[in-house]
Protein backbone atom coordinates (compact mmCIF):
# COMPACT_ATOMS: atom_id res chain seq x y z
CA UNK A 1 0.00 0.00 0.00
CA UNK A 2 2.58 2.33 0.88
CA UNK A 3 4.89 3.35 -2.20
CA UNK A 4 8.93 3.19 -1.92
CA UNK A 5 10.30 5.47 0.69
CA UNK A 6 12.30 7.06 -1.89
CA UNK A 7 9.26 7.71 -4.26
CA UNK A 8 7.74 8.27 -1.01
CA UNK A 9 9.51 11.43 -0.66
CA UNK A 10 9.63 12.42 -4.17
CA UNK A 11 5.47 12.59 -3.62
CA UNK A 12 5.72 14.33 -0.18
CA UNK A 13 7.93 16.68 -2.18
CA UNK A 14 5.93 17.46 -5.26
CA UNK A 15 2.66 17.78 -2.89
CA UNK A 16 4.11 20.32 -0.96
CA UNK A 17 5.28 21.69 -3.51
CA UNK A 18 1.89 21.58 -5.49
CA UNK A 19 -0.30 22.40 -2.80
CA UNK A 20 1.05 23.46 0.44
CA UNK A 21 3.96 26.62 -1.08
CA UNK A 22 0.95 28.45 -2.40
CA UNK A 23 -0.32 28.88 1.01
CA UNK A 24 3.39 29.36 2.71
CA UNK A 25 2.59 32.57 4.41
CA UNK A 26 0.09 30.77 7.07
CA UNK A 27 2.51 28.11 7.28
CA UNK A 28 5.36 30.47 7.98
CA UNK A 29 3.20 32.39 10.29
CA UNK A 30 2.49 28.66 12.03
CA UNK A 31 6.22 28.37 12.46
CA UNK A 32 6.54 31.77 13.93
CA UNK A 33 4.10 30.62 16.68
CA UNK A 34 5.98 27.56 17.20
CA UNK A 35 8.81 28.96 17.88
CA UNK A 36 7.36 31.45 21.18
CA UNK A 37 5.74 28.11 22.26
CA UNK A 38 9.12 26.76 22.08
CA UNK A 39 10.42 30.01 24.02
CA UNK A 40 7.79 29.53 26.75
CA UNK A 41 8.83 25.82 27.26
CA UNK A 42 12.38 26.75 27.43
CA UNK A 43 10.77 29.82 30.49
CA UNK A 44 8.92 27.42 32.04
CA UNK A 45 11.46 24.92 33.13
CA UNK A 46 13.41 27.91 33.76
CA UNK A 47 11.64 29.70 36.23
CA UNK A 48 10.70 26.58 37.72
CA UNK A 49 14.19 26.28 38.64
CA UNK A 50 14.48 29.41 39.96
CA UNK A 51 11.42 29.82 42.07
CA UNK A 52 12.01 26.27 43.81
CA UNK A 53 16.16 27.62 44.63
CA UNK A 54 13.85 30.87 45.95
CA UNK A 55 11.82 28.76 48.19
CA UNK A 56 14.62 27.19 49.25
CA UNK A 57 16.58 30.22 50.73
CA UNK A 58 13.61 32.31 51.56
CA UNK A 59 13.77 34.74 48.97
CA UNK A 60 10.77 36.48 48.53
CA UNK A 61 10.54 36.62 45.02
CA UNK A 62 9.03 33.07 44.84
CA UNK A 63 5.74 35.01 45.94
CA UNK A 64 6.38 37.86 43.52
CA UNK A 65 8.29 37.54 40.68
CA UNK A 66 7.50 34.03 39.87
CA UNK A 67 3.54 33.45 39.86
CA UNK A 68 3.81 37.31 37.39
CA UNK A 69 6.28 34.98 35.62
CA UNK A 70 4.52 31.87 35.16
CA UNK A 71 0.97 33.17 34.42
CA UNK A 72 3.06 35.37 31.64
CA UNK A 73 4.26 32.73 30.03
CA UNK A 74 1.09 30.67 30.49
CA UNK A 75 -0.60 33.61 28.45
CA UNK A 76 1.98 33.39 26.14
CA UNK A 77 2.62 29.39 25.34
CA UNK A 78 -1.45 29.05 25.50
CA UNK A 79 -2.18 32.11 22.88
CA UNK A 80 1.04 30.91 20.66
CA UNK A 81 -0.33 27.36 20.98
CA UNK A 82 -3.85 28.53 19.58
CA UNK A 83 -2.74 30.83 16.93
CA UNK A 84 0.06 28.33 15.55
CA UNK A 85 -2.99 25.54 15.42
CA UNK A 86 -5.48 28.15 13.39
CA UNK A 87 -2.19 29.31 11.25
CA UNK A 88 -1.95 25.53 10.54
CA UNK A 89 -5.49 24.20 9.93
CA UNK A 90 -5.98 27.46 7.83
CA UNK A 91 -3.11 27.03 5.59
CA UNK A 92 -3.79 23.53 4.61
CA UNK A 93 -7.69 23.71 4.83
CA UNK A 94 -7.14 25.98 1.95
CA UNK A 95 -4.71 23.89 0.21
CA UNK A 96 -7.00 20.85 0.93
CA UNK A 97 -9.83 23.12 -1.00
CA UNK A 98 -7.99 24.18 -4.66
CA UNK A 99 -6.80 19.88 -4.09
CA UNK A 100 -10.67 19.06 -3.91
CA UNK A 101 -11.38 21.75 -6.45
CA UNK A 102 -8.76 20.60 -8.69
CA UNK A 103 -9.38 16.88 -8.15
CA UNK A 104 -13.43 17.16 -9.09
CA UNK A 105 -12.56 19.30 -12.26
CA UNK A 106 -10.50 17.18 -13.66
CA UNK A 107 -13.02 13.81 -12.76
CA UNK A 108 -16.05 15.82 -14.80
CA UNK A 109 -14.48 17.14 -17.14
CA UNK A 110 -12.15 13.98 -18.10
CA UNK A 111 -13.14 10.80 -20.08
CA UNK A 112 -16.34 9.47 -19.81
CA UNK A 113 -14.73 6.06 -20.21
CA UNK A 114 -12.98 6.52 -16.73
CA UNK A 115 -15.92 7.81 -14.90
CA UNK A 116 -17.68 4.77 -15.96
CA UNK A 117 -14.95 1.91 -15.16
CA UNK A 118 -14.79 2.74 -12.06
CA UNK A 119 -17.32 1.98 -9.10
CA UNK A 120 -18.68 5.43 -8.33
CA UNK A 121 -17.76 4.84 -4.50
CA UNK A 122 -13.96 5.08 -5.36
CA UNK A 123 -14.26 8.39 -6.21
CA UNK A 124 -16.68 9.50 -3.34
CA UNK A 125 -13.26 8.08 -1.39
CA UNK A 126 -10.81 10.11 -2.76
CA UNK A 127 -12.84 13.08 -1.48
CA UNK A 128 -13.53 11.61 1.52
CA UNK A 129 -11.19 9.32 3.21
CA UNK A 130 -8.32 9.96 0.88
CA UNK A 131 -8.25 13.61 1.52
CA UNK A 132 -8.90 13.33 5.19
CA UNK A 133 -6.11 11.09 4.94
CA UNK A 134 -3.78 14.12 3.52
CA UNK A 135 -5.61 16.60 6.31
CA UNK A 136 -4.22 14.85 8.54
CA UNK A 137 -0.83 14.24 7.47
CA UNK A 138 -0.56 17.61 6.45
CA UNK A 139 -1.84 19.13 9.71
CA UNK A 140 1.26 16.66 11.82
CA UNK A 141 3.67 17.45 9.41
CA UNK A 142 3.20 21.67 9.69
CA UNK A 143 2.73 21.16 13.72
CA UNK A 144 5.37 18.75 14.32
CA UNK A 145 7.83 19.77 12.19
CA UNK A 146 7.86 23.26 13.40
CA UNK A 147 6.13 23.34 17.33
CA UNK A 148 6.90 19.78 18.32
CA UNK A 149 10.90 20.12 17.22
CA UNK A 150 11.42 23.36 18.97
CA UNK A 151 9.53 22.53 22.12
CA UNK A 152 11.83 19.61 22.26
CA UNK A 153 15.00 21.66 21.27
CA UNK A 154 14.40 23.96 23.73
CA UNK A 155 13.94 21.74 26.53
CA UNK A 156 17.05 19.32 25.40
CA UNK A 157 18.93 22.58 25.45
CA UNK A 158 17.73 23.97 28.56
CA UNK A 159 19.04 20.45 30.21
CA UNK A 160 22.45 20.28 28.77
CA UNK A 161 23.11 24.13 30.05
CA UNK A 162 21.81 23.19 33.51
CA UNK A 163 23.66 19.51 33.63
CA UNK A 164 24.80 17.65 30.88
CA UNK A 165 25.35 14.55 32.16
CA UNK A 166 21.96 13.98 33.23
CA UNK A 167 20.64 15.58 30.01
CA UNK A 168 22.65 13.16 28.11
CA UNK A 169 21.53 10.19 30.32
CA UNK A 170 17.85 11.28 29.84
CA UNK A 171 17.96 11.53 25.47
CA UNK A 172 19.58 8.00 25.48
CA UNK A 173 17.05 6.10 27.84
CA UNK A 174 13.74 8.22 27.18
CA UNK A 175 13.48 7.17 23.79
CA UNK A 176 13.89 3.76 24.59
CA UNK A 177 11.41 4.10 27.29
CA UNK A 178 8.87 5.65 24.66
CA UNK A 179 9.05 3.17 21.79
CA UNK A 180 6.34 1.26 23.45
CA UNK A 181 3.93 4.01 23.53
CA UNK A 182 4.85 4.54 20.03
CA UNK A 183 4.27 1.56 18.73
CA UNK A 184 1.16 1.48 20.71
CA UNK A 185 -0.30 4.15 18.77
CA UNK A 186 0.77 2.67 15.40
CA UNK A 187 -1.43 0.05 16.52
CA UNK A 188 -4.25 2.06 17.14
CA UNK A 189 -4.02 3.77 13.74
CA UNK A 190 -4.17 0.80 11.75
CA UNK A 191 -7.27 -0.81 13.51
CA UNK A 192 -8.99 2.16 13.03
CA UNK A 193 -8.05 2.58 9.33
CA UNK A 194 -9.40 -1.03 8.85
CA UNK A 195 -12.50 0.19 11.15
CA UNK A 196 -13.28 3.17 8.81
CA UNK A 197 -12.84 1.01 5.72
CA UNK A 198 -15.93 -1.24 7.59
CA UNK A 199 -17.31 1.91 8.01
CA UNK A 200 -18.08 2.62 4.43
CA UNK A 201 -19.06 -0.68 3.91
CA UNK A 202 -21.67 -0.85 6.37
CA UNK A 203 -23.08 2.31 5.52
CA UNK A 204 -23.14 1.25 1.85
CA UNK A 205 -24.98 -1.99 3.00
CA UNK A 206 -27.25 -0.07 4.85
CA UNK A 207 -27.95 2.44 1.94
CA UNK A 208 -28.26 -0.51 -0.77
CA UNK A 209 -30.58 -2.10 1.70
CA UNK A 210 -33.34 0.59 2.39
CA UNK A 211 -32.83 1.65 -1.16
CA UNK A 212 -33.86 -1.52 -1.65
CA UNK A 213 -36.72 -1.98 0.60
CA UNK A 214 -39.15 -2.64 -2.66
CA UNK A 215 -37.60 -5.96 -3.68
CA UNK A 216 -36.62 -7.01 -0.04
CA UNK A 217 -39.83 -6.76 0.63
CA UNK A 218 -41.71 -7.85 -2.56
CA UNK A 219 -38.92 -11.00 -2.53
CA UNK A 220 -39.25 -11.44 1.41
CA UNK A 221 -35.78 -10.92 1.66
CA UNK A 222 -36.33 -9.52 5.32
CA UNK A 223 -34.51 -12.39 7.10
CA UNK A 224 -31.21 -12.45 4.38
CA UNK A 225 -30.53 -8.78 4.62
CA UNK A 226 -30.70 -8.71 8.99
CA UNK A 227 -28.04 -11.74 9.24
CA UNK A 228 -26.12 -9.83 6.87
CA UNK A 229 -26.75 -6.84 9.10
CA UNK A 230 -26.06 -8.74 11.84
CA UNK A 231 -22.31 -9.73 10.87
CA UNK A 232 -21.94 -6.37 9.61
CA UNK A 233 -22.58 -5.02 13.24
CA UNK A 234 -20.25 -7.93 14.72
CA UNK A 235 -17.42 -7.01 13.05
CA UNK A 236 -17.31 -3.56 13.68
CA UNK A 237 -17.90 -4.22 16.98
CA UNK A 238 -14.91 -6.52 17.31
CA UNK A 239 -12.87 -4.04 15.71
CA UNK A 240 -13.94 -1.24 18.24
CA UNK A 241 -12.95 -3.78 20.86
CA UNK A 242 -9.61 -3.81 19.85
CA UNK A 243 -9.08 -0.07 19.63
CA UNK A 244 -10.59 0.34 22.39
CA UNK A 245 -8.13 -2.23 24.19
CA UNK A 246 -5.59 -0.78 22.32
CA UNK A 247 -6.44 2.41 24.29
CA UNK A 248 -7.12 1.20 26.93
CA UNK A 249 -3.46 0.38 27.40
CA UNK A 250 -2.17 3.85 26.46
CA UNK A 251 -2.97 5.49 30.02
CA UNK A 252 -1.73 2.73 32.37
CA UNK A 253 1.47 2.17 30.40
CA UNK A 254 2.18 6.14 30.58
CA UNK A 255 1.54 6.06 34.42
CA UNK A 256 3.67 3.03 34.53
CA UNK A 257 5.97 5.07 32.55
CA UNK A 258 5.74 8.28 34.68
CA UNK A 259 6.55 6.73 37.99
CA UNK A 260 9.49 5.07 36.72
CA UNK A 261 10.63 8.12 35.13
CA UNK A 262 10.28 10.22 38.36
CA UNK A 263 11.71 7.16 40.46
CA UNK A 264 14.79 7.52 38.48
CA UNK A 265 15.38 10.93 38.44
CA UNK A 266 14.37 11.44 41.71
CA UNK A 267 17.35 8.45 42.22
CA UNK A 268 19.76 9.98 39.80
CA UNK A 269 19.39 13.44 39.95
CA UNK A 270 18.65 13.22 44.02
CA UNK A 271 22.32 11.63 44.57
CA UNK A 272 23.95 14.52 42.46
CA UNK A 273 21.87 17.49 44.09
CA UNK A 274 23.12 16.13 47.56
CA UNK A 275 26.98 15.76 46.50
CA UNK A 276 26.00 18.87 45.47
CA UNK A 277 26.14 18.94 41.36
CA UNK A 278 22.87 19.98 41.03
CA UNK A 279 20.25 22.31 43.03
CA UNK A 280 17.04 21.45 44.44
CA UNK A 281 15.65 23.55 41.67
CA UNK A 282 17.11 22.00 38.76
CA UNK A 283 15.95 18.83 39.24
CA UNK A 284 12.26 20.04 39.63
CA UNK A 285 13.07 22.25 36.05
CA UNK A 286 14.21 19.21 34.91
CA UNK A 287 10.86 17.18 35.66
CA UNK A 288 9.31 20.49 33.93
CA UNK A 289 11.32 20.29 31.22
CA UNK A 290 10.25 16.69 30.60
CA UNK A 291 6.63 17.24 31.32
CA UNK A 292 6.34 19.96 28.05
CA UNK A 293 8.69 17.81 25.94
CA UNK A 294 6.52 14.84 26.38
CA UNK A 295 3.82 15.25 24.30
CA UNK A 296 5.79 16.75 21.79
CA UNK A 297 7.97 13.82 21.42
CA UNK A 298 5.15 11.30 21.48
CA UNK A 299 4.04 13.17 18.36
CA UNK A 300 6.83 12.95 16.79
CA UNK A 301 7.22 9.34 17.35
CA UNK A 302 3.96 8.29 15.36
CA UNK A 303 4.54 11.30 12.50
CA UNK A 304 6.17 9.06 10.59
CA UNK A 305 3.15 6.48 9.45
CA UNK A 306 0.33 9.45 9.51
CA UNK A 307 3.00 10.85 6.63
CA UNK A 308 2.72 7.51 5.05
CA UNK A 309 -1.09 7.12 4.97
CA UNK A 310 -1.14 10.57 3.73
CA UNK A 311 1.71 10.19 1.06
CA UNK A 312 -0.09 6.64 0.17
CA UNK A 313 -3.64 8.71 -0.34
CA UNK A 314 -1.62 11.57 -2.22
CA UNK A 315 -0.57 9.09 -4.80
CA UNK A 316 -3.98 8.02 -5.06
CA UNK A 317 -5.04 11.21 -5.85
CA UNK A 318 -2.47 11.83 -7.88
CA UNK A 319 -3.04 8.95 -9.93
CA UNK A 320 -6.42 10.80 -11.11
CA UNK A 321 -4.67 14.58 -11.68
CA UNK A 322 -1.78 12.84 -13.88
CA UNK A 323 -4.17 10.29 -16.02
CA UNK A 324 -4.44 12.05 -19.41
CA UNK A 325 -7.49 12.54 -21.32
CA UNK A 326 -7.98 10.39 -24.07
CA UNK A 327 -10.75 12.48 -25.68
CA UNK A 328 -10.26 15.97 -26.04
CA UNK A 329 -10.09 19.04 -28.44
CA UNK A 330 -8.03 19.47 -31.42
CA UNK A 331 -5.50 21.85 -31.88
CA UNK A 332 -7.14 23.97 -34.49
CA UNK A 333 -10.81 22.47 -33.20
CA UNK A 334 -13.39 24.40 -34.73
CA UNK A 335 -15.38 26.28 -32.16
CA UNK A 336 -18.38 28.16 -33.43
CA UNK A 337 -19.87 25.03 -35.76
CA UNK A 338 -23.74 25.39 -36.39
CA UNK A 339 -24.86 22.06 -37.49
CA UNK A 340 -27.71 21.82 -40.14
CA UNK A 341 -28.46 18.62 -38.90
CA UNK A 342 -26.91 16.10 -41.58
CA UNK A 343 -25.66 13.33 -39.54
CA UNK A 344 -23.61 10.37 -41.24
CA UNK A 345 -21.43 7.35 -40.13
CA UNK A 346 -18.72 5.58 -42.49
CA UNK A 347 -17.65 1.94 -41.07
CA UNK A 348 -17.15 2.73 -37.64
CA UNK A 349 -15.47 0.43 -35.69
CA UNK A 350 -15.78 0.50 -31.77
CA UNK A 351 -14.77 -1.40 -28.94
CA UNK A 352 -15.01 -0.38 -25.51
CA UNK A 353 -11.87 0.06 -23.60
CA UNK A 354 -11.27 -2.42 -21.22
CA UNK A 355 -13.64 -4.54 -23.41
CA UNK A 356 -10.99 -6.54 -25.03
CA UNK A 357 -11.91 -10.63 -24.10
CA UNK A 358 -14.90 -9.75 -26.34
CA UNK A 359 -14.58 -11.31 -29.76
CA UNK A 360 -16.34 -9.18 -32.00
CA UNK A 361 -16.23 -5.19 -31.46
CA UNK A 362 -19.50 -3.65 -30.72
CA UNK A 363 -19.84 -1.77 -33.80
CA UNK A 364 -18.67 -3.49 -36.55
CA UNK A 365 -18.72 -1.21 -40.15
CA UNK A 366 -21.30 0.61 -38.80
CA UNK A 367 -22.17 3.13 -41.74
CA UNK A 368 -25.90 5.17 -41.60
CA UNK A 369 -27.13 8.35 -42.55
CA UNK A 370 -29.74 11.14 -41.21
CA UNK A 371 -31.02 13.67 -42.96
CA UNK A 372 -31.25 17.39 -42.01
CA UNK A 373 -34.93 18.06 -40.08
CA UNK A 374 -35.95 14.04 -41.21
CA UNK A 375 -36.88 11.54 -38.39
CA UNK A 376 -34.07 8.76 -38.86
CA UNK A 377 -34.78 5.68 -36.72
CA UNK A 378 -32.00 2.58 -35.37
CA UNK A 379 -34.12 -0.36 -34.17
CA UNK A 380 -32.15 -3.84 -32.97
CA UNK A 381 -32.38 -6.39 -30.72
CA UNK A 382 -31.12 -5.25 -27.72
CA UNK A 383 -27.22 -5.51 -26.96
CA UNK A 384 -26.75 -4.77 -30.95
CA UNK A 385 -25.08 -1.21 -30.18
CA UNK A 386 -27.59 1.61 -30.55
CA UNK A 387 -26.73 3.20 -27.45
CA UNK A 388 -23.13 2.82 -28.59
CA UNK A 389 -23.86 4.84 -31.88
CA UNK A 390 -25.39 7.92 -29.12
CA UNK A 391 -22.45 7.53 -26.87
CA UNK A 392 -19.89 7.94 -30.14
CA UNK A 393 -21.67 11.16 -31.92
CA UNK A 394 -21.65 12.65 -28.71
CA UNK A 395 -18.00 12.01 -28.55
CA UNK A 396 -18.18 10.21 -25.14
CA UNK A 397 -15.85 7.54 -26.95
CA UNK A 398 -13.66 7.96 -30.00
CA UNK A 399 -14.40 5.25 -32.63
CA UNK A 400 -11.86 2.89 -33.03
CA UNK A 401 -11.68 3.07 -37.09
CA UNK A 402 -14.05 4.69 -39.60
CA UNK A 403 -15.95 8.49 -38.63
CA UNK A 404 -18.68 10.62 -37.98
CA UNK A 405 -19.83 13.12 -39.78
CA UNK A 406 -21.76 16.30 -38.90
CA UNK A 407 -22.25 18.37 -42.30
CA UNK A 408 -19.43 16.53 -43.76
CA UNK A 409 -16.91 17.59 -40.92
CA UNK A 410 -15.39 14.53 -38.99
CA UNK A 411 -16.62 14.70 -35.50
CA UNK A 412 -12.99 15.04 -34.18
CA UNK A 413 -12.10 18.09 -35.89
CA UNK A 414 -14.98 20.07 -34.18
CA UNK A 415 -14.72 20.92 -30.21
CA UNK A 416 -16.15 19.14 -27.96
CA UNK A 417 -18.32 21.80 -26.50
CA UNK A 418 -19.48 23.01 -30.14
CA UNK A 419 -20.03 19.46 -31.19
CA UNK A 420 -21.96 18.79 -28.20
CA UNK A 421 -23.94 22.00 -28.54
CA UNK A 422 -25.45 20.22 -31.85
CA UNK A 423 -27.12 17.60 -29.79
CA UNK A 424 -30.24 17.00 -27.32
CA UNK A 425 -30.12 13.32 -25.89
CA UNK A 426 -33.10 12.05 -24.15
CA UNK A 427 -31.75 8.75 -22.44
CA UNK A 428 -33.71 5.70 -21.18
CA UNK A 429 -33.11 6.87 -17.84
CA UNK A 430 -34.27 10.36 -18.03
CA UNK A 431 -31.74 11.18 -15.30
CA UNK A 432 -33.23 14.50 -13.28
CA UNK A 433 -30.60 16.36 -10.82
CA UNK A 434 -32.43 17.19 -7.06
CA UNK A 435 -34.25 20.99 -7.50
CA UNK A 436 -37.77 21.63 -9.56
CA UNK A 437 -39.55 20.72 -12.57
CA UNK A 438 -38.67 23.80 -13.79
CA UNK A 439 -34.88 23.55 -12.72
CA UNK A 440 -34.70 20.55 -14.87
CA UNK A 441 -36.00 21.91 -17.41
CA UNK A 442 -34.01 25.15 -17.65
CA UNK A 443 -31.21 23.30 -18.07
CA UNK A 444 -31.90 22.99 -21.75
CA UNK A 445 -31.33 26.57 -22.19
CA UNK A 446 -30.85 28.18 -19.08
CA UNK A 447 -32.53 31.67 -19.17
CA UNK A 448 -35.28 30.41 -21.06
CA UNK A 449 -38.98 32.38 -20.76
CA UNK A 450 -41.41 30.74 -17.81
CA UNK A 451 -43.25 30.56 -21.10
CA UNK A 452 -41.23 28.52 -23.06
CA UNK A 453 -40.74 26.41 -20.34
CA UNK A 454 -45.04 25.85 -20.27
CA UNK A 455 -44.97 25.33 -23.97
CA UNK A 456 -42.41 22.67 -24.19
CA UNK A 457 -44.16 20.96 -20.74
CA UNK A 458 -46.92 20.91 -22.86
CA UNK A 459 -45.37 19.14 -26.06
CA UNK A 460 -43.75 16.64 -24.01
CA UNK A 461 -47.30 15.67 -22.83
CA UNK A 462 -46.35 16.89 -18.83
CA UNK A 463 -49.67 16.93 -17.93
CA UNK A 464 -48.61 15.71 -15.32
CA UNK A 465 -47.62 19.14 -14.19
CA UNK A 466 -51.31 20.53 -14.22
CA UNK A 467 -52.59 18.16 -11.49
CA UNK A 468 -49.67 18.72 -9.01
CA UNK A 469 -50.09 21.83 -6.59
CA UNK A 470 -46.90 23.01 -6.69
CA UNK A 471 -47.27 23.24 -10.63
CA UNK A 472 -43.87 23.42 -12.17
CA UNK A 473 -42.19 24.41 -8.75
CA UNK A 474 -42.95 20.42 -7.90
CA UNK A 475 -39.51 19.40 -6.33
CA UNK A 476 -38.69 16.10 -8.28
CA UNK A 477 -36.61 14.46 -5.16
CA UNK A 478 -32.84 13.25 -5.56
CA UNK A 479 -32.20 11.69 -8.84
CA UNK A 480 -36.01 12.58 -9.62
CA UNK A 481 -37.26 9.74 -7.44
CA UNK A 482 -40.81 11.57 -6.58
CA UNK A 483 -41.54 10.78 -10.07
CA UNK A 484 -42.49 7.76 -12.22
CA UNK A 485 -40.42 6.95 -15.07
CA UNK A 486 -42.67 7.99 -17.64
CA UNK A 487 -43.05 11.51 -16.06
CA UNK A 488 -39.20 11.77 -15.50
CA UNK A 489 -38.77 10.92 -19.50
CA UNK A 490 -41.01 13.38 -20.28
CA UNK A 491 -39.78 16.05 -18.35
CA UNK A 492 -36.37 15.05 -20.13
CA UNK A 493 -37.72 15.29 -23.70
CA UNK A 494 -38.99 18.63 -22.33
CA UNK A 495 -35.56 19.57 -21.57
CA UNK A 496 -34.29 18.40 -25.19
CA UNK A 497 -37.44 20.52 -26.95
CA UNK A 498 -36.36 23.54 -25.22
CA UNK A 499 -32.69 23.14 -26.00
CA UNK A 500 -32.13 25.17 -29.68
CA UNK A 501 -29.76 22.13 -30.34
CA UNK A 502 -30.43 21.15 -34.18
CA UNK A 503 -30.29 17.24 -33.51
CA UNK A 504 -32.60 15.37 -31.15
CA UNK A 505 -31.26 12.02 -29.90
CA UNK A 506 -33.69 9.91 -28.42
CA UNK A 507 -32.92 6.91 -26.83
CA UNK A 508 -35.79 4.72 -26.21
CA UNK A 509 -36.56 8.12 -24.65
CA UNK A 510 -40.48 7.10 -24.76
CA UNK A 511 -40.40 3.65 -23.72
CA UNK A 512 -42.32 4.20 -20.03
CA UNK A 513 -44.96 6.48 -21.39
CA UNK A 514 -48.19 5.02 -21.94
CA UNK A 515 -49.56 4.53 -25.53
CA UNK A 516 -52.01 7.81 -24.97
CA UNK A 517 -48.99 9.81 -23.36
CA UNK A 518 -46.61 8.46 -26.68
CA UNK A 519 -49.48 9.42 -29.01
CA UNK A 520 -48.48 12.92 -27.66
CA UNK A 521 -44.90 13.08 -27.41
CA UNK A 522 -44.84 11.72 -31.12
CA UNK A 523 -47.51 14.37 -32.30
CA UNK A 524 -45.10 17.33 -30.73
CA UNK A 525 -41.99 14.90 -32.62
CA UNK A 526 -44.10 15.17 -36.13
CA UNK A 527 -43.67 19.33 -35.11
CA UNK A 528 -40.53 19.63 -34.25
CA UNK A 529 -39.67 17.40 -37.12
CA UNK A 530 -38.99 19.73 -40.64
CA UNK A 531 -37.07 21.95 -38.05
CA UNK A 532 -34.65 19.33 -36.38
CA UNK A 533 -33.03 16.71 -37.19
CA UNK A 534 -34.28 13.72 -34.95
CA UNK A 535 -32.98 10.36 -34.33
CA UNK A 536 -34.67 8.31 -32.16
CA UNK A 537 -33.70 4.82 -30.59
CA UNK A 538 -37.10 2.15 -29.82
CA UNK A 539 -38.22 -0.68 -29.46
CA UNK A 540 -41.64 -0.24 -30.33
CA UNK A 541 -42.20 -0.18 -33.99
CA UNK A 542 -45.15 2.08 -32.72
CA UNK A 543 -42.54 4.34 -31.98
CA UNK A 544 -40.62 4.20 -35.53
CA UNK A 545 -42.97 3.18 -37.79
CA UNK A 546 -43.59 6.76 -39.00
CA UNK A 547 -40.00 7.60 -39.36
CA UNK A 548 -38.80 8.60 -42.48
CA UNK A 549 -35.89 6.32 -42.62
CA UNK A 550 -35.39 3.12 -40.40
CA UNK A 551 -32.21 1.37 -40.16
CA UNK A 552 -32.11 -2.11 -38.77
CA UNK A 553 -28.99 -3.01 -36.56
CA UNK A 554 -27.61 -6.54 -36.05
CA UNK A 555 -23.93 -6.92 -34.09
CA UNK A 556 -23.24 -3.65 -34.39
CA UNK A 557 -23.91 -3.43 -38.67
CA UNK A 558 -26.88 -2.01 -40.45
CA UNK A 559 -28.45 -5.24 -41.68
CA UNK A 560 -31.57 -3.44 -44.04
CA UNK A 561 -32.82 -0.41 -44.08
CA UNK A 562 -35.90 1.89 -45.85
CA UNK A 563 -38.97 3.20 -44.64
CA UNK A 564 -41.44 0.81 -42.34
CA UNK A 565 -43.77 -0.39 -45.50
CA UNK A 566 -40.27 -1.17 -46.95
CA UNK A 567 -38.87 -2.98 -44.92
CA UNK A 568 -42.12 -4.84 -43.89
CA UNK A 569 -42.28 -5.82 -47.71
CA UNK A 570 -38.83 -6.90 -47.64
CA UNK A 571 -39.74 -9.78 -45.04
CA UNK A 572 -35.99 -9.74 -43.43
CA UNK A 573 -35.30 -8.79 -39.93
CA UNK A 574 -37.22 -5.98 -39.10
CA UNK A 575 -40.46 -8.10 -40.72
CA UNK A 576 -39.60 -10.29 -37.99
CA UNK A 577 -39.36 -8.03 -35.11
CA UNK A 578 -42.30 -6.62 -36.16
CA UNK A 579 -44.31 -9.53 -36.47
CA UNK A 580 -42.98 -10.63 -33.15
CA UNK A 581 -44.79 -7.96 -31.67
CA UNK A 582 -48.18 -8.06 -33.41
CA UNK A 583 -48.48 -11.24 -32.11
N1 LIG B 1 -19.69 0.98 -20.89
C1 LIG B 1 -19.60 -0.21 -21.50
N2 LIG B 1 -18.49 -0.96 -21.35
C2 LIG B 1 -18.36 -2.16 -21.96
N3 LIG B 1 -19.28 -2.69 -22.76
C3 LIG B 1 -20.42 -1.99 -22.96
C4 LIG B 1 -20.64 -0.72 -22.35
N4 LIG B 1 -21.85 -0.26 -22.73
C5 LIG B 1 -22.35 -1.21 -23.54
N5 LIG B 1 -21.51 -2.25 -23.69
C6 LIG B 1 -21.72 -3.44 -24.52
O1 LIG B 1 -21.88 -3.03 -25.86
C7 LIG B 1 -22.90 -3.74 -26.49
C8 LIG B 1 -23.90 -2.77 -27.09
O2 LIG B 1 -24.52 -2.06 -26.07
P1 LIG B 1 -25.60 -0.94 -26.35
O3 LIG B 1 -25.09 -0.02 -27.37
O4 LIG B 1 -25.97 -0.34 -25.05
O5 LIG B 1 -26.81 -1.79 -26.92
P2 LIG B 1 -28.31 -1.35 -27.21
O6 LIG B 1 -28.47 0.08 -26.87
O7 LIG B 1 -28.50 -1.65 -28.65
O8 LIG B 1 -29.15 -2.24 -26.38
C9 LIG B 1 -23.51 -4.67 -25.46
O9 LIG B 1 -23.02 -5.96 -25.70
C10 LIG B 1 -23.01 -4.14 -24.14
O10 LIG B 1 -22.75 -5.21 -23.27
MG1 LIG C 1 -29.56 0.96 -25.40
Amino acid sequence: MTAEPASARGLARRFARDWLAPQWRWLALGVVFSALTAAAAYGYAEITTRAVDWLKDGDPRVFTIAPAAILALVLLRSSALFWQTQANNIGVQRALIHLQHRLFEKLISGDFSRLQAAASGAYVSRFSNDVQLIREASLRVATNLARSSLTVAACVLFMLLKDWPLALLLIVVYPVAFWPVVRLGDRIRRTSRVAQEQAGELSSFLTEAFQGARTVKAYSLEGRQIDRARSAFEERARLYLRILRSKALVDPFLEVMGGVALAGLFAFAGWRALAGEASVGEVIGFITAIGVASPEVRALGTLNSVLNEGVAAADRVYQELDQPSRVVDRPGAQTNFRSSGLVEADQVVFSYPGGAERSSSVLNGFTFRAEPGAVTALVGPSGSGKSTVFNLLLRLYDADAGQFRLDGVDLRNLSLSSLRGCFALVSQDAFLFEGTIRDNILLGRPGASSDDVLRVAREAACHFIDEAPLGLETPVGEGGRNLSGGQRQRVALARALLSEAPILLLDEATSALDSESEALVQDALARVAGRRTIIVVAHRLATVRAADRIFVLSSGRVVESGRHEELIALGGRYAELASGQLT
